[in-house]
């Protein structure tokens, strides 16, 4: 099984500084063979992402894109909401229900299930956090991440073999593929990744620079 190593750039980082992450990391020959096994991919703010897809194109690298968040409305009358087949002519990845979502934007269960259904019409690929093993999970989700809340930003990630048990629970309710996020780091990712049920990684801090992205590839 593929390990999945996906940065989540949250709020952070302008044109400018995309441009520099992607140079610095096409320094890398790893980046432009491919890790065996892997499957890399950023999730950019929705600003950087065109850019993004441009410049991976041209220098030919083995890097996907997402997007961290997609409107619960078709395309219409929605001042500053993204769809997601808008997403979709620029990433093959969504994030949706991170737990940042829930709590500043006030997301419920119920909104982010709309947007699975429409991500999912719009064949994006579709990456949902739970904070645990009893959060609803909508129909048609791809990929689950168990991010613990306490975890994010903290310095103190889970432990290993509670993440793993998290995981194997999520995948008795049916899930293919889980993650885990919270806390990731070159230096612990392995811990997380060698766990019997987790399939890789979803990581914020630790994938704004570059060769630390890079690290956590290898070391997944
Ligand atoms: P962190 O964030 O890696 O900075 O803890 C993880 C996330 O929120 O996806």
């Amino acid at each position: 099984m593929k390990k999945y190593i996906i940065g989540n750039w949250k709020s952070n980082k302008r044109l400018q500084d995309a441009k520099e992450w992607l140079e610095s990391l096409a320094a890398f020959p790893e980046m432009h063979e491919g890790l065996p096994d892997k499957v890399s991919v950023i999730c950019p703010p929705y600003t950087l992402l065109l850019e993004m897809k441009l410049l991976i194109e041209e220098k030919g690298l083995a890097l996907q894109l997402g997007a961290q968040n997609c409107s619960p409305f078709e395309m219409g009358a929605y001042t500053g909401e993204i769809t997601a087949s808008e997403v979709r002519d620029l990433g093959e990845y969504v994030i949706i229900g991170h737990s940042e979502r829930r709590e500043h934007f006030h997301e419920t269960d119920e909104l982010l299930a709309t947007k699975v259904s429409l991500a999912k019409a719009a064949g994006l690929i579709i990456i949902f956090c739970v904070q645990g093993k009893d959060t609803p999970i909508p129909e048609g989700v791809d990929i689950v991440a168990y991010e613990p809340v306490f975890a994010i930003g903290s310095g103190t990630p889970d432990t290993p073999e509670n993440a793993e048990s998290v995981a194997k629970a999520l995948k008795d309710r049916g899930a293919a593929i889980v993650l885990y996020g919270g806390s990731v780091k070159p230096d612990n990712i392995a811990t997380f990744t060698s766990q019997p049920s987790i399939d890789g990684a979803l990581i914020g801090g630790a994938s704004l620079e570059a060769e630390s992205f890079l690290a956590l590839m290898k070391n997944a």
